[in-house]
């Protein structure tokens, strides 16, 4: 069933006192006969060998031999809840999605905020962008917003992913975390280092999940119900404010309660203290996509405010726990190809790899039927004529006909629905284009150094010059090469940093 908006208990027991529940039942094994007790094995005396026969027994560790599904392969460790996203402003002119198609609409949707590259038992604390990924329960079907906790991202070249997280994964002879893997990719690949510099501000070690920004980072396309498009870009504002921790925090929590954020997050809900996030649109016609001073398709890039500023569109607020982390956490499948009409991807590279890549781990991570899982199933159900597969636990449609088209019924698409959308003329040469760094790349990163206040800088210069300076010493050279392209006095204070430490440098 879709999640429902349900009022919490504002005196309900929080994530370290557990609640105690009523009775129950009568245990039965997984087929449903009852259980007379479950404690003592069946064995053939009092000291003996167990017996086969104890089918409960066999029933119950061969299942719990199979507990775990392959963790995310990135984003493994998170936290997730459900709420409803309410619309505030008039957006009719700009997309034909039904779910934004009225002021005061709401819509029931699921939130689950990550870190990204270490494993699912890891700190929530770690230097690491957050993941912010959002499915909208909507009529037309689920829409999910699968974005970060920073408007950009490390590169703009899809086949460069598995080569951005590997660097930042566990060196494959010692299984230890690698500065130098991390600095060798990032210094030769600059363009990431307008992520970098907000992954080593403090913004890279948010307060918890509540107080952090979430964006698309690309720019979508809207289309409204005449078919003209708009390229936006998507900024959910935190109502709670932001709020950072500073390196020795983060690394200190990381040690005392390593589950912080998540603690956080089901602690707010359950006392009733219901985050939101206000959503804003920057707004832009083809015409002005397609002439900007930045490429609005290259990830690594931001759309000035100044140019473009942000328009309110509606709220979400989180306000009910899960019941279960597994069922509803665990087993959520978000992909930015689960899109409804008025909604579409823009030509951005990067995003055009995600379209497919996400529903390829899912059905690795989860199987084929996960589109079924409570979770991840849409409000109106399915109707198309996929059957089968492992794990088919519904009716797999009964009887009703399983191609398309036929003569006895079944479900039928509607042209109608992209009627209006305007054709999308695209040409060119096949080839590999390369996206070597230019100049471009560098004027963002030196606007957001000389943009942040003075301890806001100093804080930014030390977080990475420590990290940097347990690197080789090749490797601390190409980083300052690279920031001094950034700015010569960020690259002076980190080389001032690094000296200190190994003065040949
Ligand atoms: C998770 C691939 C870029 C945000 C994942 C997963 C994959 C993946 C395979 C695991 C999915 C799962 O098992 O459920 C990629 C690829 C990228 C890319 C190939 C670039 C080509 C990005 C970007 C963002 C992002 C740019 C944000 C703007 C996320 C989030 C999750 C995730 C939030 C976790 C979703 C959840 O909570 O379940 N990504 N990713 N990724 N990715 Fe990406």
């Amino acid at each position: 069933p879709p999640p429902k908006d349900v009022k919490q208990d504002p005196n309900a027991a929080s994530s370290t006192e557990l609640p105690r529940d009523a009775d129950w039942g009568q245990m039965t094994t997984s087929f449903g006969a009852p259980v007379a007790d479950d404690i003592p094995p069946l064995t053939v005396g009092e000291r003996g060998p167990i017996l086969l026969q104890d089918f409960h027994l066999i029933d119950k560790l061969a299942h719990f031999d199979r507990e775990r599904v392959p963790e995310r392969v990135v984003h493994a460790k998170g936290a997730g809840a459900h709420g409803y996203f309410e619309v505030t402003k008039d957006v009719s002119h700009l997309t034909s999605a039904k779910f934004l198609s009225q002021v005061g609409k709401r819509t029931p949707m699921f939130a689950r905020f990550s870190t990204v590259i270490p494993e699912s038992g890891s700190a929530d604390t770690v230097r690491n962008p957050r993941g912010f990924a959002l499915k909208f329960y909507t009529e037309d079907g689920n829409f999910d917003m699968v974005g970060n906790n920073t408007p950009v991202f490390f590169d703009n070249v899809l086949a460069s992913f598995v080569d951005i997280i590997h660097p930042q994964k566990r060196d494959p002879r010692t299984h230890l975390f690698s500065p130098d893997m991390f600095w060798d990719k990032f210094t030769l690949r600059p363009v990431s280092f307008h992520q970098l510099l907000i992954q080593f501000s403090n913004r890279g070690t948010p307060d918890g999940f509540r107080h952090m920004h979430g964006f698309s980072s690309h720019t979508y396309k809207l289309i409204n119900s005449e078919g003209v498009p708009h390229y936006v870009k998507w900024h959910f504002r935190t109502d709670q404010g932001i709020k950072n921790l500073k390196a020795d925090e983060a690394v200190e929590l990381a040690g005392k309660d390593p589950d912080y954020a998540t603690r956080d997050l089901f602690d707010s809900i359950e006392r009733g203290d219901y985050p939101s996030w206000t959503l804003y649109f920057q707004v832009l016609t083809e015409e002005e996509a397609y002439n900007y001073k930045y490429d609005v398709f290259d990830v690594t890039k931001v759309i000035s405010k100044k140019d473009y500023p942000l328009q309110e569109v509606g709220r979400f607020v989180l306000n009910r726990n899960p019941e279960n982390y597994f069922a509803e956490v665990e087993q959520a499948a978000f992909a930015p190809s689960h899109m409804v009409p008025g909604i579409a991807p823009s030509p951005d590279p990067l995003l055009q790899g995600r379209l497919f890549s996400y529903t390829d781990a899912h059905l690795h991570r989860l199987g084929p039927n996960y589109s079924l899982l409570p979770i991840n199933s849409p409000i109106k159900p399915a109707n198309n004529t996929m059957r089968d597969g492992a794990m088919m636990f519904t009716d797999n449609y009964g009887r009703k006909t399983n191609y398309y088209p036929n003569s006895f019924g079944g479900p039928h698409p509607d042209r109608t629905i992209y009627e209006g959308e305007k054709d999308w003329f695209v040409s060119g040469k096949v080839g590999r284009y390369r996206k070597d760094a230019c100049e471009k790349d560098y004027e963002q990163p030196r606007a957001l150094y000389r943009l942040l206040d003075k301890t806001e800088q100093q804080d930014l210069v030390d977080n990475l010059a420590k990290d940097v300076s347990i690197t080789q010493p090749f490797i601390q050279k190409r980083v300052l090469e690279v920031l001094g392209r950034i700015d010569e006095e960020f690259r002076s204070r980190v080389e001032a940093f690094l000296r200190k430490k190994n003065p040949d440098i």
